[in-house]
């Protein structure tokens, strides 16, 4: 037996709002060709199996369900999705993620043959969750009116592109006023009829083969988002909730070598690596409660910023670990199921539910009151959008080292830190950040006033000297102000 590899699969039974479950699809014919049928999996009940290496040694796995190469794509549905779309509908936020590598049932599992397939044995979770989501609204009766929305992103080389509209190719992903992570600008297709809803997503998945020959990529190597919101209404209280749903089929997570990439195939594949390790990144922090001071990640790439919501608390999550049954695959195999054992640990709170006044459309959040960490973020979030990410990741990152700001792994780390970290410094961070807010814009408008002195054939030797001493005057007033 392997120590090492013994040690790391979840117990069974771990209190976690992140539900894991793996997925092994049935052999293909090259698996059955090549390697004589030989699988690196032993059945043990629906929640455990024995799993063993390329070294023939063994380990056990629990997940809170184990799909097998004989499960069907309802009991998956019923399992995973059924209450996240229960959920949905009364106002709480979900999200379902497929992760493995290229071939091992992602899309299958997703949308089965195609998102119009009718066969029930077929079918996979976005059809089953369009059709769910439709008959849990029909059966809320008339009291309350609901609209459903789609849209559809793909994230292809760090850039985000609109499936709905591919003009539009580069989204920016930022947190609105409610904390809640969007897609500025992106297409929102309004639905009111299942199977309008289907030929939506149909028409989604064929412009990403659009874009996969104008931009010769393929959809193993780009992460696909699919994000429902249902928006309710009462006429009995004249306020609403909304819901989001948002599942994602990721780029598959084989190692470069294994696919022998060069060129720009290499540079695609490094940044789907560099973005499923951001993934697993956020998940090493938010399962890390060593360190009080633990800074989650979610910066350092488009996916983990889109499943901010879904991995760092507002949401109910759900993780579809997919995998080749094969010996031949057996390292990749592993290295899914040592993902999926990570993300088990994660805690998240899916409590949230927004209230839409009906009169002023104004939405806020019913039973979450943004913590003081929370409204620094927003602060920062707002910050993000004048200044360069990069600006934005110094402060954070300086913020953090001061213990000014920290990002709570645990209920515990974030009790404690709150006794930490005093009302006064708080006050006086908003402050400060405001005036740093105020400084960008003083210093943006002595940049244009430079610029067009340039243009108009003036010098900026002097300029440039008054201009840098204004810049040091302001950084130095403000870091004195932080660290008097
Ligand atoms: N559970 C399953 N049952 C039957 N066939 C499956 C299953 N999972 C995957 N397949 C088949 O395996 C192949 C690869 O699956 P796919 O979902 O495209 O992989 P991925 O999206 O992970 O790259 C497809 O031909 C698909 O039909
Ligand atoms: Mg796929």
């Amino acid at each position: 037996m392997n120590q090492d590899i013994e040690a790391s699969p979840s117990p069974k039974k771990q209190i976690s709002n992140v539900t894991v479950c793996s997925r092994f699809r049935p052999l293909n014919s090259k698996e059955r060709k090549d390697h004589g049928g030989q699988v690196c999996v032993r059945r043990i009940d629906d929640e455990t199996f024995v799993f063993k290496d390329e070294k023939e040694e063994e380990s056990t796995f629990s997940f809170d369900k184990v799909f097998y190469e004989d499960s069907l794509q309802a009991d998956v549905y019923e399992f995973i999705a059924l209450p996240i779309v229960r959920d949905v509908v009364n106002g709480v936020n979900g999200t379902i993620i497929t992760y493995g590598q290229t071939g091992a049932g992602k899309t299958y599992s997703m949308e089965g043959p195609n998102v119009l397939e009718s066969d029930d044995m077929k079918k996979g979770l976005l059809p089953r969750v369009v059709d769910g989501l439709f008959e849990h609204l029909a059966s809320a009766g008339d009291s309350i009116k609901y609209e459903i929305t789609l849209s559809m992103v793909e994230i292809y080389m760090e850039k985000v592109r609109d499936l709905f509209d591919l003009s539009k190719d580069n989204l920016v992903i930022k947190q609105n006023k409610g904390h809640e992570m969007l897609v500025s600008g992106v297409t929102e297709a309004s639905v009111s009829h299942v199977l309008i809803l289907r030929l939506n997503l149909q028409a989604g998945i064929q412009n990403r083969a659009v874009g996969e020959t104008q931009m010769n990529l393929a959809s193993s190597r780009s992460h696909c988002a699919y994000i429902f919101t249902v928006l309710s209404d009462s006429t009995r209280d004249s306020r609403g909730r909304t819901g989001k749903l948002v599942l994602v089929d990721l780029a598959g997570s084989e190692k470069v070598e294994k696919t022998g990439a060069e060129g720009k195939l290499l540079e695609e594949a490094k940044t789907i690596n560099k973005s499923l390790s951001a993934l697993g990144n956020v998940i090493n922090a938010l399962t890390c409660s060593s360190s009080k001071s633990n800074h989650i990640p979610y910066r350092d790439s488009k996916l983990t910023r889109l499943l901010q919501d879904a991995l760092g608390g507002n949401s109910r999550t759900a993780l579809i670990c997919c995998c080749s049954p094969s010996t031949s695959n057996s390292s990749e195999t592993f290295s899914t199921l040592r993902f999926g054992t990570r993300a088990k640990h994660i805690k998240t709170s899916p409590t949230a539910k927004r209230i839409v006044d009906a009169e002023t459309g104004a939405r806020w959040n019913a039973v979450d009151v943004p913590t003081k960490v929370e409204s620094v973020e927003r602060i920062l979030a707002e910050l993000s959008e004048r200044l360069d990410d990069e600006d934005v990741n110094l402060l954070e990152e300086l913020l953090l080292l001061e213990r000014i700001l920290f990002d709570p792994g645990t209920e515990e780390d974030l009790e404690s830190g709150f006794e930490d970290i005093s009302s006064p410094t708080f006050n006086l961070l908003q402050q400060n950040l405001q005036k740093l807010m105020i400084t960008c814009e003083e210093l943006k408008s002595e940049n244009k006033a430079l610029k067009a002195r340039i243009a108009a054939g003036g010098t900026v030797e002097g300029g440039g000297e008054e201009n840098g001493s204004f810049f040091m005057q302001k950084v130095s007033g403000i870091i004195s102000f932080f660290f008097p």
